[in-house]
């Protein structure tokens, strides 16, 4: 592989990072200095950048701050998609999804056995969300939510936690938490839309024990170690 693909799929930057690292002679191939991004590399070697040994690993999770107006899918021939944000882009996919206006945390992995691990529907891993809404929500929603409620169209859902932050009711809007364990299309719109209130806003916060970091910008993501993914539950 060339070395310029195998520092980029270590995520130690796009490749256009990686040539000026290359240009500025801290990458080295088993102590010698690279000379030119198209140098191959076999397993063998140990590769270094500023003298830290950038080791082979096949598997990385990234937690991203989903933008708004991006797709959660690989690839779309019109729309960009939460992919298209990595550097390297090699066989990457979402832990499921977020509405294109959903906002927040969403994991991207080329891990395909893991993916499918934390969205098999047993798993029932928490996920906090915060929403601005169009009507006032208030405890009768609580307890309805809380009770499992059945949409308009049969489906049933397992019982949810809502907190309302803030309540306005000359503008009749409020701001609400929200912790449901699963992951039913467009959960969250129709669970208000049944309640005859709309969702205007609605940004990921958590995933089990994942937080969205504070300081991670939108479009932004951060690499998570694989112990760090297996304890979301
Ligand atoms: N619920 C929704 O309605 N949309 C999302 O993107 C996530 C949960």
């Amino acid at each position: 592989m060339r070395i310029d693909k195998y520092l980029a799929n270590m995520n130690v930057g796009s490749r256009k990072e990686v040539h000026q690292l290359i240009k500025k002679g801290v990458v080295a191939v088993n102590g010698k200095t690279v000379k030119t991004p198209k140098e191959k590399i076999n397993e063998n070697d140990v590769v270094t950048v500023n003298g830290e040994e950038i080791a082979y690993q096949k598997y990385h999770y990234f937690l991203l701050n989903k933008p708004k107006g991006v797709l959660s899918a690989t690839e779309d021939r019109s729309q960009k998609t939460v992919i298209s944000l990595l550097d390297s882009q090699d066989q990457y996919l979402p832990v499921g999804r977020l509405d294109k206006d959903t906002t927040g945390l969403l994991l991207l992995t080329n891990d395909g056995q893991l993916n499918h691990e934390l969205l098999a529907p047993n798993k029932h891993v928490a996920k906090v969300y915060r929403a601005q809404i169009t009507g006032v929500a208030d405890e009768e929603t609580a307890k309805t939510f809380a009770s499992g409620m059945t949409l308009g169209d049969g489906t049933k859902l397992k019982p949810a936690k809502l907190k309302i932050l803030k309540q306005d009711k000359e503008n009749d809007t409020s701001e609400i938490e929200i912790e449901i364990s699963e992951g039913k299309y467009h959960q969250i719109k129709r669970m208000f839309g049944a309640v005859g209130m709309k969702v205007t806003a609605l940004d990921r916060r958590s995933m089990g024990n994942l937080h969205l970091p504070a300081d991670l910008k939108r479009g932004k993501y951060v690499e998570l170690s694989l112990d760090e993914v297996k304890n979301i539950k």
